[in-house]
C-alpha cells in the first residue's frame, strides 16, 4: 500500500468501510487516479491544494473547520457545512494529520513508512528530519566577485522531499507561479547513499504534458553540520546540480552540462 492508497483507506474507513455507500456527495474519493482526485471539487469546494494540507478543504472538513464546523460547539458565523463525516464518528486526529502531511509533502504515490523495514534507528529519525518542504536556491558559480549577489541567482524554487528509513527519497521541485496559476512541477526521486552525515543523489524531470516536460537535472547534496551551540540554525542541504539534457529550443536550448551550486534550506512545515 503507498501512502494514497492509505488515503483512499482512511476516508473509506470514515464512513464504515470500502463498501459502505452514503448520500450527499457519495465516496467521492474512489476509484480515482492520484491526478483525478487532486482535481476533484465537492459542492463547488476544491477538495485538495497540493502542498497546503492545513488550508485543504478535505483537512478542514475532517476538523470541523471553517466552512464545515456548523454541528460543533460555538459554530462559526462562516460555517456552511457540518464537520465530515456528517453523522458519523470524527476521524482520528492521528490519521487527519497523515493526510495533511501527505498534502503538504505533494500527494505523492510513494510507500508508507513502515518502520519493521528500518535498516536502524539512526536512519529512521534521520528520514523524519530530512523529510518536510525546503526553499531551494541555486547560485551560478562565477569566480570573480560580484557587486550584486542577484547575478548569482540560477534558480529559486520548493523543494519537498519524503525520505523513508530505507532511504528512498520522492518528492517535488516547485516553480514560483502568479497568483491562480498551475505552477510547474519537476517530480524528484532518488536515494540517500549515506547516512549521518545524509548524502542524497536524486533526479528532477519535468512532469509529462506541462511546459517543462523535457527538464531533467540530477541533484546530489550532503546535509550541513548540525552546531550544538547554534541559536536556531535551520537543516540545510547543500550540494551541485547537472542539466542532464538538452531542454528547450532555438534562443531558449539550454544545452545539457551546465552546474550550479545549491543550498536547501528546511521551512518550519
Ligand atoms: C470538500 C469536502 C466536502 C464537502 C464540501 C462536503 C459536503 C457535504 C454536505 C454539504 C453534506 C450534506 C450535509 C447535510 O446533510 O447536513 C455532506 C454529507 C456527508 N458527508 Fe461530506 N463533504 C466533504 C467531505 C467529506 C468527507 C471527506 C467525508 C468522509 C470521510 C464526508 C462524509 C459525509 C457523510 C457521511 C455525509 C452524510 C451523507 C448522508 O446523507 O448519508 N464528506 N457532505
Amino acid at each position: 500500500m503507498n501512502r494514497f492508497e492509505r488515503v483512499i483507506q482512511i476516508l473509506d474507513n470514515a464512513i464504515g468501510g470500502p463498501d459502505a455507500s452514503i448520500g450527499a456527495h457519495g465516496a467521492f474519493w474512489r476509484g480515482l487516479t492520484r491526478d483525478q482526485l487532486v482535481a476533484r471539487n465537492v459542492f463547488a469546494l476544491q477538495v485538495i491544494t497540493v502542498g497546503q494540507g492545513a488550508s485543504s478543504n478535505l483537512v478542514k472538513a475532517l476538523r470541523g473547520e471553517t466552512p464545515f464546523g456548523t454541528d460543533l460547539p460555538n459554530p462559526s458565523p462562516d460555517a456552511r457545512f457540518p464537520r465530515m463525516p456528517a453523522g458519523l464518528d470524527p476521524v482520528v486526529a492521528q490519521d487527519i494529520a497523515f493526510i495533511e502531511q501527505w498534502i503538504d509533502e505533494g500527494c505523492l504515490e510513494d510507500p508508507l513508512p513502515s518502520p519493521g523495514r528500518d535498516p536502524g534507528e539512526q536512519a529512521g529519525a534521520e528520514a523524519g528530519k530530512l523529510t518536510g518542504t525546503y526553499t531551494y536556491r541555486s547560485f551560478l558559480d562565477l569566480p570573480d566577485p560580484v557587486d550584486n549577489f542577484g547575478k548569482l541567482k540560477f534558480a529559486q524554487l520548493e523543494l519537498r522531499l519524503a525520505v523513508q528509513p530505507d532511504g528512498i527519497v520522492a518528492g517535488t521541485l516547485v516553480f514560483p507561479a502568479a497568483p491562480g496559476t498551475d505552477p510547474a512541477v519537476m517530480d524528484v526521486s532518488g536515494q540517500v547513499s549515506a547516512w549521518s552525515p545524509a548524502h542524497l543523489n536524486f533526479t528532477g524531470r519535468g512532469r509529462a504534458g506541462s511546459a517543462i516536460a523535457d527538464f531533467h537535472y540530477d541533484y546530489d547534496g550532503v546535509v550541513l553540520r548540525h552546531w550544538e551551540t547554534g541559536i536556531s540554525q535551520r537543516l540545510t542541504i547543500a550540494g551541485t546540480v547537472l542539466r542532464a539534457e538538452d531542454h528547450g529550443s532555438g534562443a531558449t536550448l539550454a544545452k545539457a552540462g551546465f552546474t550550479a551550486s545549491f543550498l536547501a534550506v528546511k521551512r518550519d512545515a
